[in-house]
């Protein structure tokens, strides 16, 4: 049977406001498996605690309790819930990839550099980078004109399209998709399934969000549901 590559064992998440005396719950108690090759969905109403849980896995939020254990190319067993930053940047770099909903860049880089940059990361050439960038923004029906451009000032539509590719250009081993198509037009949408099951049939781990139930049933291989925490408590009778 196959084994997971990623597998979280009651995974939380809870936010402390200090200065309000608050905790804010989030994910609770998720349990979910990721294998080579397919896709788990992770629904929920709002609020659930869905990117909470991919902000775990990328250790953009210190989980709260519970363990994220990862299987690395080299088959090392990792608990990302308790690994140190230093080999959370070396994963970031080399196997797991994060669409987020927002993309974030360096001022004034062009698109196709911001693009490159993970494939030049992992010591490819920027000659090849580059047109390797390029097919995926063609891909991404970002027009040529845009390429050499900074995305600062693109709209909502076509910075999404952007983080996609530069999130999808270096096949991570293990991809986390947060709402990935949420304001791209049906084309360009089926043009990121495409590329979705390009990546999947090359043996990546994908776990992914999305807004529309109907591509749940399109692409997941695997549904993880969400339940909404509780009302926010005080955090003097929470601990
Ligand atoms: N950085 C943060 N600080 C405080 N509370 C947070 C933070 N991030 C998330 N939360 C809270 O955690 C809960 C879950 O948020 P999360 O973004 O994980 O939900 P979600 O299921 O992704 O929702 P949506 O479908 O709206 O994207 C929410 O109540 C949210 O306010
Ligand atoms: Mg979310």
């Amino acid at each position: 049977m196959q084994k997971p590559i990623l597998k979280l064992e009651g995974f939380s998440k809870h936010f402390l406001l200090h200065e309000q005396d608050k905790v804010i719950p989030s994910s609770h108690g998720v349990n979910l498996e990721a294998y080579a090759g397919k896709l788990t969905a992770l629904i929920g109403p709002t609020g659930a605690g869905k990117s909470s849980v991919l902000n775990g896995v990328y250790r953009t939020y210190l989980p709260s309790s519970g363990s994220i254990l990862y299987k690395t190319k080299d088959e090392r067993c990792v608990d990302l819930a308790t690994a140190d930053e230093h080999q959370i940047l070396d994963l970031r770099r080399h196997e797991i990839g994060f669409v987020t909903q927002f993309l974030r860049f360096l001022p004034r880089q062009a698109t196709q550099d911001v693009v490159a940059q993970p494939l030049c990361r992992k010591g490819v050439s920027y000659e090849v980078a580059l047109s390797r960038s390029q097919e995926m923004l063609a891909a991404m029906n970002i027009p040529e004109r845009l390429w050499s451009v900074s995305p600062a000032t693109f709209s909502g539509g076509e910075k999404q399209r952007v983080n996609l590719a530069r999130g999808l250009i270096a096949k991570p081993r293990l991809l986390l998709l947060d709402e990935p198509t949420a304001s791209l037009d049906p084309k360009t949408t089926d043009a990121v399934v495409e590329l979705i099951k390009d990546l999947k049939a090359e043996g990546s781990a994908l776990v992914a969000i999305f807004h529309d139930p109907s591509l749940v049933e399109r692409m997941a291989d695997d549904v993880v549901a969400l339940t909404p925490p509780q009302q926010i408590e005080k955090k003097s009778e929470k601990i």
